[in-house]
């Protein structure tokens, strides 16, 4: 069985015998376009860590979506930065917040859009955490479950079509299932960010979200990033609560943690190709270091191969150029 008998490059001689042989594949369809929804009209503002990513008053983040869609990005999921933040994040649950009003807009302009909304408070909140605090500055698990809960609620009333908590308490999959059915959203799907570790590849998010914390950091309620057995009880419970969609974030230092879910899972798996992983290719591309199209392709592929379905990526929309 050995050489000469058997030669690898022989499947490998021309390209279209490399296509049929190719395993795995990626396609436009399994592709989700993050926007940054911010007050405002006309306001198309590049986020200085990330280029080529803009924080989009309503009226561009309709344009920027219907264009994306076009050309074949099936889905967005939504982040707002709010005009005030408080203490507990109101913004996040008004009837006529930034995501609300920019869920009815999308809907209808461009129904067909699959639109998904981040569910957290730390956009929100003038502390920067992901929940409510108690007295010691310690995020308060119980009490925030019911303001996730209300501001899911007030995303599917405004027509999402799906919901993605992605503040880590425990227990909110859950929350947030009680109060979708309780409002006769019963067939609104759940998208968890269920093994969300603690990164330093989320910098460039923060600010595009503006949703640094003012003091502390988030290792309270975030994974450590040693750990995958973990991950997989935080899967294990989220889908136990009703998820309908798991998501492991951020992808690349994490693609062993992708995989383990997918072999041990029956459900949909998303993977969070977050901001940190676009800054670093595009800083480099810029450079002229690295081939940013190639990269970014072998970045997606890669995601793919270790058994993502579908990601989330700030690649989408001119990835929808080179997949054609
Ligand atoms: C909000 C949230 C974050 C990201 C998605 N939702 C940031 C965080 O937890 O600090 C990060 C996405 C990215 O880096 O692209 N909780």
């Amino acid at each position: 069985m050995n050489f000469p008998i058997t030669r690898m490059r022989r499947l490998r001689s021309n390209g279209t015998l490399r296509r049929m042989v190719r395993e795995t594949a990626l396609s436009v369809d399994q592709l989700i376009l993050p926007l940054f929804v911010v007050p405002g009209e006309r306001v198309r503002r590049e986020v200085s860590s990330m280029p080529g990513v803009f924080q989009l008053s309503m009226d561009e983040a309709v344009k920027t979506a219907e264009e994306a869609h076009h050309a074949g990005v099936p889905a967005v999921i939504l982040f707002g930065i709010p005009p005030e933040k408080d203490a507990t994040g109101s913004g996040s649950r008004a009837a006529d917040g930034i995501v609300q009003r920019a869920v009815r807009a999308l809907k209808e302009t461009v129904p067909t859009l699959q639109v998904i909304t981040d569910v957290c408070l730390c956009e929100y909140t003038d502390h920067g955490h992901c929940g409510v605090l108690l007295p010691d500055g310690t995020v308060d698990n119980d009490a925030t479950l019911e303001l996730l809960a209300e501001e899911a609620l007030s995303h599917a009333e405004a027509g999402a079509d799906m919901v993605a908590p992605s503040d880590m308490m425990d227990g909110r999959v859950g929350a947030i299932r009680d109060a979708l059915d309780g409002g006769g959203f019963d067939s609104i799907p759940i998208l968890a960010y269920s093994a969300k570790f603690s990164s330093a590849f989320y910098g460039p998010f923060r600010d595009a979200a503006e949703s640094t914390p003012r003091s502390g950091d988030r290792k309270a309620y975030q994974m450590d990033p040693a750990n995958r057995l973990e991950a997989l009880r935080e899967v294990e419970l989220d889908i136990a609560e009703g998820a309908d969609m798991v998501m492991v974030k951020p992808a690349l230092s994490y693609l062993d943690v992708i995989r383990e879910v997918r072999d041990n899972f029956l459900l949909p798996v998303v993977a969070y190709n977050v901001s940190g992983e676009y800054s670093l290719v595009k800083a480099a591309a810029e450079r002229g270091w690295v081939d940013g199209e190639a990269v970014a392709r072998e970045i997606l592929l890669s995601i793919r191969r270790a058994g993502a379905d579908l990601i989330i990526t700030y690649f989408a929309r001119e990835a929808c150029d080179w997949l054609g």
